[in-house]
């Protein structure tokens, strides 16, 4: 979503601008902005869609920013009011002479508004963030100070909020504050910096302190102070970033998406490293902050989370179901927020988020701390917001994941939830242990297992080419491979915007077959093991006779797949509890060659952010 760069120093600052806001586009965003204070004045820029288009509109006003020591930048991804330039940031007041970037979402816009217009202020664009800068605008004509304006001005907000002011008349200064949404400060050599995410400045600096919610940052090149609402200081550490700056480049592939889904033999390899040290030893989870008396007592377990670390979610609720015996809920954060929290101190509340910045889940996982739950935490980033909620945290570390569509995050999460459920089974003795190790051998072969599925990948491409046409797509599966079959459709639709529905295979017939024709293809997942694979195999029959084309998605040599399927995907074999994260790579591939071929901007798709940080 919306992604926030501000710097003090006296380095090039549009250079420095332009480079930090290049490093979040990959959050998803459809018009960008720059404000500096140069000469005396605020000088705002602003341009609808891509970056380049506010790059080329910079290069012709080159002139009149020489002489420049600070400036705020942001890109916007349009929530209140069109994305065009006018509601671009950064936004100003009447005079002109303040700018603010603004990520989130101002509750109480409109009340503010309507005081702000009877006071004579005049509105240029739709947006809640332009509310701000008046707000501030009055508030600096009483106090003449722009750290107490902006501070004066927060205690009228209602909402989420990250923020950085500027004013003409304090030209080295910054003013950065957050509630509900991520800031940090970066500190350099005579230059500080804010951003709404650390890849915006890792390259200048990994020193950084996370601000918390109501806490004020007073950027100049040489200082940075941080205080309350009251403007008394507080003592914050800063800290080192656990990042490389190298983690951003594509290295040779065409899209960031194609590079993660490469990327995931070694992720997995990563995550497994120090947890299984030996299939003979129980798995070390020292992350996992219960005691062994506490996982004995659970009664209940509830995932929350959204999107495709949902799908990670679902799988392992078959996973835990069945190694522990605990009851295991799955919910979308988005649910579970508007709903009574029945939560207690027996049920273990575990968060799955890539960027664990996600507003919904962020929201969750307050809620069943609030009514005494411990709060796992799974994630990508632990230097999030969520991960900073966390009793415990399981960081999945399988470096910064770039293209919106997710990939090697959610085989990650799902190598942590296997790691999990086996770590309970072994404490609980509730499944099998000479199974577990078996599985705890097999998790170390999946590395391989995906290599020879990324090796071979011409069926897929054949598989792509041929239905990149169609306009709908349907994709079947039973047990746990079902969310697979949701993740699958979620990244079809995601980055190539052909309607993509994943359905458990039995539903079929409730329904959705009254779609089927030659028009329609069907996707299936069939992978020996259980019962299902028989089971889903005749549910694809039944979609054969109604003219649907068929695809499966198999590791079996069965025969008979020929009679039934036109196109067969095939991986290796795998124990099923473990085939998530095998059948996951190639509808990760198909996406990815469908979109490809179809000219689509694979890791940026329309209307879609990496991180959602609003409601
Ligand atoms: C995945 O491809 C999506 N871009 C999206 O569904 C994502 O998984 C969802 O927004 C949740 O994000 P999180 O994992 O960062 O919380």
């Amino acid at each position: 979503m919306c992604g926030i760069v501000g710097y003090v120093g006296s380095k090039p600052v549009i250079d420095i601008l332009l480079n930090g806001l290049s490093k979040l586009e990959y959050r998803g965003y459809d018009s960008a902005g720059v404000a500096v204070n140069s000469e005396g004045k605020i000088k705002i820029y602003k341009a609808e869609g891509k970056l380049q288009n506010l790059k080329e509109l910079l290069e012709t006003h080159k002139a009149e920013i020489l002489d420049t020591t600070a400036g705020i930048g942001h890109i916007r991804w349009a929530t209140h009011g069109l994305p065009n330039t006018i509601n671009a940031h950064p936004h100003t007041c009447n005079c002109g002479k303040l700018a603010i970037v603004h990520n989130g979402i101002i509750e109480n816009y409109k009340e503010l508004k309507k005081d702000l217009l009877a006071k004579g202020c005049e509105f240029k664009s739709e947006t809640d963030t332009e509310v701000v800068a008046h707000l501030i605008a009055n508030e600096y004509g009483k106090y003449n100070d722009l750290p107490k304006a902006v501070r004066e001005a927060a205690k009228k907000l209602k909402g989420a909020y990250a923020l950085c002011v500027m004013h003409q008349d304090e030209p080295n200064i910054l003013v950065g504050t957050r509630k509900n949404a991520p800031l940090i400060v970066a500190l350099g050599q005579g230059e500080n910096y804010l951003a709404s995410d650390s890849p915006a400045i890792i390259q200048y600096t990994k020193r950084v302190i996370y601000l918390d919610d109501d806490q004020f940052a007073v950027l100049t090149p040489s200082s940075v102070l941080i205080t309350d609402i009251e403007g008394r200081q507080i003592d914050r550490k800063e800290e080192i970033l656990p990042w490389e700056p190298v983690a951003m480049s594509k290295l040779g592939y065409k899209h960031f998406m194609l590079k993660e889904i490469h990327e995931q033999p070694d992720v997995i390899r990563n995550v497994l490293s120090g947890k299984l040290p030996d299939i003979n030893k129980p798995i070390v989870l020292d992350e996992v902050k219960l005691t062994k008396d506490e996982i004995k007592n659970l009664k209940r377990i509830e995932i929350i989370a959204c999107g495709t670390s949902l799908h990670a979610a679902m799988v392992a609720k078959y996973i835990l179901e069945a190694f522990t015996n605990i009851p295991v809920d799955v919910e979308a954060s988005s649910e579970y927020i508007y709903r009574k929290t029945v939560t207690d101190a027996n049920t273990l509340v575990i968060g799955i988020s890539q960027s664990g910045e996600t507003s919904d889940t962020i929201t969750a996982i307050r809620q069943a701390k609030s009514v005494g739950s411990h709060v796992l935490i799974i994630t990508n980033r632990p230097d999030s917001i969520m991960a900073r909620e966390a009793h415990s945290l399981i960081p999945v570390n399988a470096g910064i994941e770039v293209s919106v569509a997710a990939t090697k995050s959610f085989n990650a999460q799902l190598i942590a939830l296997y790691l999990f459920a086996m770590y309970i089974a072994e404490i609980k003795e509730s499944f099998d242990l000479e199974k577990i190790k078996d599985l705890k051998h097999e998790m170390l072969l999946l590395p391989q297992k995906i290599e020879t599925i990324l090796s071979h990948k011409e069926d897929i491409m054949k598989c792509a080419r041929a239905f990149a046409s169609y306009k709908n797509f349907i994709y079947i599966a039973r047990g746990i491979n079902y969310p697979t079959a949701l993740e699958g459709a979620l990244k079809l639709k995601e980055i190539s915007y052909i309607n993509a529905t994943g359905y458990p295979a039995g539903e079929l017939k409730h329904g959705p077959i009254a779609m089927l024709d030659e028009t329609m293809p069907v996707l299936a997942i069939l992978m020996p093991g259980s019962i299902v694979y028989e089971k889903v195999l005749s549910n694809a029959e039944e979609a054969k006779a109604r003219n649907a084309k068929m695809i499966a998605l198999t590791s079996a040599h069965d025969a008979h797949l020929n009679d039934v399927f036109e196109y067969i995907l095939r991986v290796p074999s795998v124990d099923e509890y473990l085939s998530p994260v095998i059948t996951s790579v190639p509808l990760q591939l198909l996406a990815y060659y469908i979109a490809e071929f179809l000219g689509k901007d694979v890791d940026q798709p329309r209307n879609l952010a990496k991180s959602v940080t609003v409601e």
